[in-house]
């Protein structure tokens, strides 16, 4: 069996909340294409709508006629998805909104104290459940911020921003290292006066609305790493995922994997909205093991499942520290790459910042908990497809989150 073909993927998520939560608060009509068809955006959609935003599907796009919000009637239900409330909750305090934000099983275990903190300082009213969801907010009017977090989280940098759209004065927000940056290119492209220098963003208050956009969005990056991946590992495979973003802060796996010896060509390189844009190639290496230190893990850290699998059939030891966000995500990421690869015979040695696996070694089958977590479910079929007997995963569905087409069109390259 190999990996041959080509594929594109629906819009990158991180991008698609971005862009129909900041068009929502724009003036005019916005157009977005090629929005992710991840379980998560319809979170988003539903949510917006709930507060009284006028949002269409016209055929593949979604149309948005940005406008005021209201107070929500019901709870605001974010399903699975903690980039739909932090930022929709920064988003909506600055507008003055009040609101209870809930969501799945997962989302009510998450840490929230991360936004809660930084929104309370610029004036929120908020009302959790010691830091974790149901939360509630309260119509207050804010004031800027001066902001240090001491965790390099997207999430954390994007609700104070869109707070900020809100707020009486500036917004100074400091990371420990580079984030994603999809918000503060989305909010320069539509008129705000933001700017980052090194690790500083500076977002000075609206002097006039948003302006409305039309965008089509690249093809998600952290969902190609699992065709990539898979192509990577198979001897005699080549895939080809057209249309990928390729922003600096995103494609971390691309160039470990190149490092790890794997051959990528980078095709038909374009910027569309401000985001590069490429066609991957990705052929089968012999692989190499290396180290993720702390600074590199915020790009990296939704790919870090399909790496571990990697490092199983990489030579020598592949070690990932300072990634203890891990433990934070839809599951305990650590524990759950760590528990399902021991049972499938890696030799993995789990650490509280991550784990050191050596290889290459032979994985034998298993049955897989996915703990309900999307990555792990699709990094684990991926290791299916090297492992000896087969690998059962307990929930196939949650690949929905991000990526409902994810086994159609693994099969539509599986050779
Ligand atoms: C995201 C940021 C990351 C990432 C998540 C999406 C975003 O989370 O893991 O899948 O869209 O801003 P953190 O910012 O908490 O690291």
């Amino acid at each position: 069996m190999v990996i041959k073909g080509e594929i594109s993927l629906s819009g990158d998520k991180s991008i698609s909340h971005r862009s129909l939560m900041i068009s929502a608060l724009s003036q005019g009509v916005s157009r977005i294409s090629n929005l992710s068809k991840g379980d998560d955006l319809i979170s988003t959609y539903n949510c917006l709508e709930s507060c009284g935003i006028n949002l269409k599907r016209d055929d593949e796009d979604v149309v948005i006629n940005g406008g005021k919000f209201v107070n929500p009637d019901l709870p605001l239900d974010c399903g699975n998805s903690g980039t739909t409330v932090r930022l929709l909750m920064g988003l909506l305090v600055g507008q003055g909104i009040s609101a209870t934000f809930t969501g799945d099983r997962s989302l009510l275990k998450r840490p929230m104290l991360r936004i809660i903190k930084p929104l309370e300082l610029m004036g929120a009213k908020i009302e959790h459940n010691d830091g974790r969801l149901p939360i509630k907010i309260n119509s207050k009017k804010l004031k800027g911020i001066n902001y240090s977090s001491t965790i390099a989280s997207a999430q954390i940098k994007s609700s104070i921003l869109l707070a900020g759209l809100g707020s009486t004065s500036s917004i100074f927000y400091t990371e420990p290292f580079k984030s994603r940056d999809h918000t503060e290119k989305m909010l320069k492209n539509m008129g705000a006066n933001i700017s980052t220098q090194g690790l500083i963003t500076t977002l000075k208050p609206l002097t006039k609305p948003l302006k409305s956009i039309q965008i089509k969005i690249p093809g998600d990056p952290s969902s190609a790493a699992f065709f990539a991946g898979a192509a990577a590992l198979i001897p005699g495979s080549r895939i080809r995922i057209n249309n990928v973003l390729n922003n600096p802060t995103r494609n971390a796996f691309f160039l470990v994997l190149k490092e790890m010896g794997v051959e990528i060509n980078y095709l038909n390189k374009k910027i569309i909205q401000g985001e590069n844009v490429v066609d991957l190639e990705v052929y089968f290496g012999k692989l190499n093991s290396l180290k993720i230190k702390k600074r590199n893990v915020p790009n990296i850290i939704d790919e870090i499942p399909i790496l571990a699998i990697l490092a199983t059939q990489a030579y020598g030891s592949t070690v990932i520290e300072g990634a203890e966000e891990l433990r934070y995500k839809e599951c305990d990421r650590i524990h759950a790459i760590c528990s399902n690869l021991k049972k499938m015979n890696a030799n993995i040695l789990e650490r509280d910042d991550g784990f050191i696996i050596e290889g290459p070694t032979e994985l034998s089958g298993a049955r897989v908990n996915t703990f309900g977590d999307h990555r792990i479910a699709m990094a684990f079929s991926i290791a299916g497809l090297i492992s000896k007997e087969s690998v059962i995963l307990d929930n196939q569905d949650c690949v929905s989150i991000s990526s409902p087409n994810f086994f159609q069109k693994l099969k539509k390259v599986t050779k």
